[in-house]
């Protein structure tokens, strides 16, 4: 038995690092899982993990800054799983460097991604999770989400600003038993930011692994009914 059996679950950018982790880790536990990610190879790859670990993967290619493409990824996953129980948005991206020199073509990005990359999945998935008179969304944002960092003006600005959109969609979905929590974590050693696993760690410097964060938001997803992690700090230590 699984503490997620019967349910089912979405996760955006679910092809590496974070969402791969969470995706696995939610599978484990009996929930039934839609992966979404740009690049059909690793997704398909993430999916036959989970598949061969006994679990159930619906891989689904879709840019999640894409309006149509995120609302028919939402609506087959809910239509070939069965519903929809809970939404982990997860992608995120970076673009760092001076304010100077930041282009506008990175800053556009990196909002696109990080803040409408949520929006598009969360409204889709909405009507689903209040269906069932329960649901789950859980965000993945950043440590960069509640301090500033030099170079990171465009990237905090997205994390800082999913903060409060999370803030607020949690106030208006309450009463639907839609329950809204965000994860704040530091680094975390996956490839984000274009860098190789093996670079960050020849570093030397201090990371969380992908797994710590995937167990951390299955923490706050498993609370009972009367309790509520919003925001969940998670830094290496
Ligand atoms: N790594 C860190 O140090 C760190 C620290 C704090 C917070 N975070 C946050 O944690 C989250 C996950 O980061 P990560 O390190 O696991 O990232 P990652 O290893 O770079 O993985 C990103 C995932 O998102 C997918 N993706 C990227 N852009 C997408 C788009 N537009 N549409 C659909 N899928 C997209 C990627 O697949 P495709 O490229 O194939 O689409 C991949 O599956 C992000 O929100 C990030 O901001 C990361």
């Amino acid at each position: 038995m699984g503490d997620f059996d019967g349910q089912v679950a979405l996760v955006t950018g679910a092809s590496a690092g974070v969402g791969r982790a969470t995706a696995a880790a939610l599978a484990r536990e009996g929930a039934a899982v839609a992966l979404l990610a740009r690049g059909a190879g690793p997704l398909e790859a993430v999916a036959e993990e989970i598949r061969a670990a006994g679990g159930r993967a619906l891989p689904i290619v879709a840019d999640v800054t894409d309006e149509r493409a995120v609302e028919g990824a939402v609506g087959r996953a809910a239509a070939e799983l069965g519903g929809l129980d809970i939404l982990i948005a997860n992608v995120g991206t970076n673009r760092g460097g001076p304010v100077e020199r930041l282009a506008l073509d990175d800053w556009n990005l990196v909002l696109a991604t990080n803040l409408t990359g949520v929006f598009l999945p969360v409204r889709a998935a909405l009507p689903h999770l209040k269906a069932r008179g329960r649901g789950q969304i859980v965000a993945v944002s950043s440590g960069a989400g509640r301090t500033g960092y030099a170079n990171l003006a465009a990237y905090c600005a997205s994390k800082f600003g999913l903060n409060g959109f999370m803030a607020a969609l949690a106030a208006e979905v309450k009463d639907d038993g839609v329950r809204c929590g965000v994860i704040l974590p530091g680094s975390i050693l996956t490839e984000f930011g274009g860098r190789a696993v093996e670079e960050k760690r020849a570093g030397g410097g201090k990371y969380l692994l992908p797994e710590d964060v995937a167990a951390s938001i299955l923490h706050q997803l498993r609370q009972p009914a009367h309790a509520w992690v919003q925001e969940l700090h998670l830094w290496p230590f």
